[in-house]
């Protein structure tokens, strides 16, 4: 197929090779192996002397199919698709790192990637150090001599701070270091980390990417050398994906620019109207909000603001539940980048298992409400929240 220019076209119209009955749409490899021709061909494939399917745990023309898209739009040569994005964190994790090594990470993490830094990782003898996100002299003061790896969230969850991604890109070379970047709130429409100078960019497919909230997955991104890493981690290891929710990933693709268009738009229209509700609001963070602490760098760093809007309500706990038991239109569920809005309370679901002080240094107040902004009307959202706003004075 002759070249696109742009990565949207791409993702839209790269697909595996047309089987025999000249199908439009590509099918589903449902398949647990795939044949051999014969016992030479067999041994050439186990010896990786010949590229080739032999078992769906460790390859399948679905996966190829979505990583040769993703790797399209996050300008990445090479990837492994995942059970989930919790697979995809911790397999670009642990191929890398072993015992004694010491991973440097920004402090305001997904609840589950702090476990396995904080609980998981220290029984198998690798430290870590966390620093404030939006403090990046920080980082270069803490990297150690057995520091291996930099592991970043940018825009954080759910206090949406940035880190200068340039900047850590060249901290990880000056100390030859890996620069590990979660993209899955951001998502490639919004930023590249690689083409910052990140190695590895790493994935919740079950966000955005999918953006209808059907599957879970997750993807691990980067150069030729570094996936074959991953993927010989995570073929001995077990964390497949099914070839189905492959499928359900690469045509979710096909739309994809399009809604994270109306993600970014509908979220920017929501953050604005926040802005102005100071009667009941202390304060929202929306990147691209000339409000925002860190607008210059968001404007830079980010094409968008993108599809998350988070703020704190006046009045604290109470507040908040009453807010929540107020939305009407909008789902209250612990899940993000959907096609429908959902409003989440960080505190007492995705942060609870922090204390209120650790839930305080990344930005989580008891009236912290996070809006994943969808692609309903946006009349539809502001009257829901406005409603929700006004009954729970
Ligand atoms: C930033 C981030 N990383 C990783 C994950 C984990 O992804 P999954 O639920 O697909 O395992 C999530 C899930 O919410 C997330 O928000």
């Amino acid at each position: 197929m002759k070249k696109n220019q742009h990565p949207e076209t791409e993702a839209i119209r790269a697909q595996m090779q047309r089987t025999q009955y000249r199908e439009h749409s590509s099918p589903i490899f449902m398949t647990s192996s795939f044949v051999f021709e014969d016992a030479e061909q067999a041994r050439a494939l186990f010896a990786d002397e010949q590229d080739g399917n032999i078992y769906t745990r460790f390859s399948n023309p679905n996966h190829d199919e979505l990583i040769k898209k993703l790797c399209i739009l996050e300008h990445t040569e090479d990837g492994m698709a995942l059970a989930s994005g919790m697979a995809a964190m911790f397999c670009s994790m642990a191929a890398f790192l072993s015992a004694g090594d010491h991973l440097l990470a920004s402090r305001s993490l997904f609840g589950s990637t702090h476990q396995i830094i904080t609980k998981i990782f220290p029984r198998w003898g690798i430290s870590h150090t966390y620093v404030d996100i939006d403090k990046p002299e920080e980082f270069e003061k803490n990297i150690r001599p057995n520091t291996k790896m930099i592991f970043v969230e940018t825009p954080s969850n759910p206090s949406m701070d940035l880190i200068d991604i340039e900047l850590l890109a060249a901290l990880a070379q000056k100390h030859n270091l890996l620069l590990n970047v979660d993209n899955c709130f951001a998502t490639p429409h919004v930023q590249n980390p690689a083409l910052m100078g990140a190695h590895l960019v790493t994935h919740s497919a079950t966000k955005f990417l999918d953006g209808q909230g059907r599957v879970i997955a997750g993807v691990v991104l980067g150069s030729k050398e570094l996936i074959k890493e991953v993927r010989y981690f995570a073929r001995h290891t077990g964390p497949a994906l099914s070839p189905f929710n492959s499928w359900t990933l690469s045509k979710s693709l096909e739309t994809f620019s399009l809604r994270m268009e109306r993600h970014s738009e509908n979220a920017l229209e929501l953050a604005q109207f926040i802005d102005k509700q100071t009667a009941d609001v202390l304060n929202v963070k929306y990147p691209h909000l000339p409000s925002h602490p860190q607008y210059a760098l968001a404007k830079r760093q980010m094409r968008t603001g993108g599809g998350l809007v988070t703020f704190e309500l006046k009045g604290g706990l109470e507040r908040a539940q009453r807010f929540l038991s107020h939305v009407e239109m909008m789902s209250f569920t612990a899940n993000l980048g959907d096609t429908r809005s959902i409003v989440a309370h960080p505190a007492s679901t995705t942060h609870s298992k922090l204390t209120e002080a650790e839930r305080r240094a990344v930005g989580i107040e008891n009236g912290t409400i996070r809006v994943s902004v969808g692609l309903e009307h946006i009349s539809d959202i502001l009257a829901d929240i406005e409603k929700a706003l006004s009954k729970s004075r």
